[in-house]
């Protein structure tokens, strides 16, 4: 088994093998993500963190993977504490960044601006969320809390529900559940739905993938609710987001007697009740740790370690 990828820009340049790779590779891992082991892979080696748009966990559990793997970091958090506000380019920006560091994590609002960055450095690349494209590290860690509760991947039943339009978290995921075999339900309100192209692609690889508004109509099949906060900040019109705000929320009541978990990227407004967190259902917590083992196994199959 190996790792391919020179860049992580979008989950559609993973073939399975690389997926399953880095799965298992993360397993191993989880020791160290959990500070009952040390690891030294990454000593000397040094990752730029370039966010142009607000982040808590991709940015700070990246930082923590590649410290746990006795790497270094460095980076700024928004564009603003950087000279993009003197009106320095993305370009010029990238190209600063990866003469200091041995691998970029990027993430901007524009969706394709990893893939430009990946095309003018000469180091590894990560897509950390390009707008509404892909998120391909979440869909990774995704992958992977699913793995460990079920034991397996193939076969679940994963409804995504919420802001499937906007949400990258969900295109980057709906294309590897694909993958894998997942019969796939994707509930959102109208104007919200999976883009076309998107259903096109997974229409055409004979991906079973069916539309609904209702979550009832899901909620006895399923055995993961994969929610979404519906993204204020996408909206080109507020009046349509505050019509659409609060379509979908998932309480502990509505839960009780069903064979599922809740997975949710996070942050979340209000889609999930607080009542869901302390359950067995509420897995998103634990999620978010996963992004720890999981990164770490991407920056070591990205970044050569000195011999
Ligand atoms: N899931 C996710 O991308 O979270 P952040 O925006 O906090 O990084």
């Amino acid at each position: 088994m190996s790792f391919s990828l020179k860049n992580v820009i979008s989950i559609k340049d993973f073939s399975k093998e690389d997926i399953n790779f880095i799965l298992k590779q993360a397993k191993e891992l989880e020791p160290i993500a959990r500070s009952q082991e040390m690891c030294q892979t990454m000593a000397g080696k040094i990752l730029g963190m370039m966010f142009y748009e607000p982040s808590t966990r991709t940015r700070l559990s990246f930082e923590t993977s590649m410290k746990r793997l006795g790497g270094g970091v460095i980076g700024f958090a928004e564009a603003g504490a950087s000279s993009v506000t003197k009106g320095e380019t993305l370009s010029d920006t990238a190209r600063m960044v990866s003469e200091y560091a041995d691998a970029l994590v990027v993430r901007h609002n524009l969706e394709g601006a990893a893939r430009f960055v990946s095309d003018v450095v000469d180091v590894p690349v990560i897509n950390a969320g390009d707008g509404a494209g892909q998120h391909p590290t979440q869909t990774l860690l995704d992958l992977y809390t699913m793995q460990r509760v079920f034991g397996k991947i193939k076969g679940l039943n994963v409804a995504l529900i919420g802001d499937l339009k906007y949400g990258r978290t969900v295109h980057s995921l709906s294309y590897a559940l694909g993958m894998f075999g997942v019969k796939m339900s994707f509930v959102s309100p109208p104007e919200l739905r999976m883009p076309r192209e998107i259903m096109h692609d997974l229409r055409h690889n004979n991906v079973v993938a069916q539309e609904t508004d209702s979550i009832q109509e899901v909620l006895d099949d399923v055995d993961v609710l994969y929610i979404t906060r519906i993204q204020k900040e996408r909206f080109p019109d507020i009046e349509e987001y505050l019509r659409i705000k609060g379509a979908y929320r998932i309480n502990a009541t509505m839960l009780q007697g069903k064979d599922l978990i809740v997975m949710h990227p996070l942050p979340r407004v209000d889609e999930i009740s607080p009542d869901v967190d302390d359950t067995p259902y509420g897995k998103y917590f634990e999620q978010a740790f996963y992004g720890v083992p999981v990164r770490m196994a991407l920056l070591n199959a990205l970044i050569k370690p000195f011999e």
